[in-house]
């Protein structure tokens, strides 16, 4: 089952609020309620916002398409509606990215639109595949073992993207290929992704893994329980810093006093050249209600203020390597990040 795509001229999601509990497949007809989902998660993950970005602009053009007759199809109009979709989440710039590259396709028509969408959901499955087997022998390379205890974050896994995830994809990966010893999931709070989402997608396919509240993270990693840390992105800039689930920077400074890897994982489409450094990054703050309660039970005294940021920036310095579709990239070595082969790192 994909998590995001288009079926009968609709898109059709997961509802990841409802999980692990309930499946439900929603499909979303118009744009409110399409930014409402990626508004309170029910389609999340950096590539997955991609798709839901690029199916969105899909499903303007179509309406606009309708209400003004193809002979007269109004470009302005689907511009106008896909700048509040591009809007919904400002951290992942896959959503921006999604948007902007299905617009490219606007002067062709709906038709034209609607295949671009569908050439972006193809690229990603394709896109995790090659993560996955780029991710797994990096790992095995850099930590010169053949079975491998690997920590994690919030949830990157299928349910982040349309079919396999990034980081979670190489975990599956190394499961296939009989080099995953164990997982250790982060429970990921506010929000839990990893005890909800994380946990459900390692169950399903049988991965051994225990999950730990994120306070535990750093300490465990110090104790020696895990040989890498694998996160997923939200936005990677120019110089390499990463956005990323909130937690992942601790997770970092971590890694590097226990002397293991740190390993990102994301799409090409997550590598952002116009954000110069993470302190450029905008940082989604999501308000007090996720703090001060869970599951519609209250936890905090009434008044209570918080700050919520949703994500961190882990800086360059403290990233082993980036494992995209394409390369992997050195973000710690020299000026600027660099790009290396396969097999370049043994030395
Ligand atoms: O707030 P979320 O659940 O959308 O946050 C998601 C993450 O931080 C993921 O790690 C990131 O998008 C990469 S998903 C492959």
């Amino acid at each position: 089952m994909r998590t995001i795509d288009w079926v009968d001229g609709v898109i059709e999601l997961i509802d990841q609020t409802l999980l692990p509990h309930t499946i439900e497949v929603q499909r979303v007809t118009e744009l409110p309620t399409l930014i409402d989902d990626i508004q309170r998660l029910a389609v999340r993950g950096a590539p997955a916002l991609g798709v839901a970005g690029a199916f969105g602009v899909a499903l303007i053009a179509a309406s606009v398409a309708v209400e003004n007759g193809d002979a007269d199809f109004d470009e302005a109009e689907v511009r106008r509606q896909a700048a509040l979709l591009r809007e919904a989440r400002p951290t992942a710039v896959n959503l921006s990215w999604g948007v902007d590259r299905a617009l490219t396709a606007l002067a062709g028509g709906p038709a034209a639109v609607l295949a671009e969408a569908i050439a972006i959901r193809d690229e990603d499955i394709a896109a995790c595949v090659s993560m996955g087997l780029y991710g797994a022998d990096l790992t095995r390379e850099l930590t010169g073992k053949d079975r491998v205890r690997v920590m994690t974050i919030c949830n990157t896994g299928s349910l982040a993207t349309v079919e396999r995830g990034t980081a979670l994809g190489v975990v599956q990966t190394l499961l296939e290929q009989g080099s995953l010893e164990e997982a250790f999931p982060l429970e990921t709070r506010p929000l839990l992704q990893g005890a909800r989402l994380t946990a459900w997608e390692l169950t399903r396919m049988e991965a051994p893994f225990r999950l730990i509240i994120d306070s535990a993270g750093p300490f465990l990693l110090s104790r020696g329980i895990a040989d890498a840390v694998f996160i997923g992105a939200d936005r990677i800039a120019a110089n390499g810093d990463s956005a990323n689930k909130i937690g992942s920077f601790s997770l970092a400074l971590a890694a590097q006093h226990a002397g293991v890897p740190f390993i990102v994982v994301a799409p090409e489409s997550t590598v952002d050249m116009l954000t110069a450094t993470g302190a450029d990054i905008e940082i989604e703050d999501r308000g007090s209600d996720e703090v001060c309660g869970f599951g519609g039970t209250r936890t905090a005294p009434e008044g209570t203020n918080t700050v919520n940021p949703a994500f961190d920036v882990t800086p360059h310095e403290l990233i082993t390597a980036i494992v995209t579709e394409r390369r992997i990239i050195l973000p710690g070595k020299g000026e600027s990040p660099v790009s290396v082969p396969l097999g370049a790192l043994r030395s």
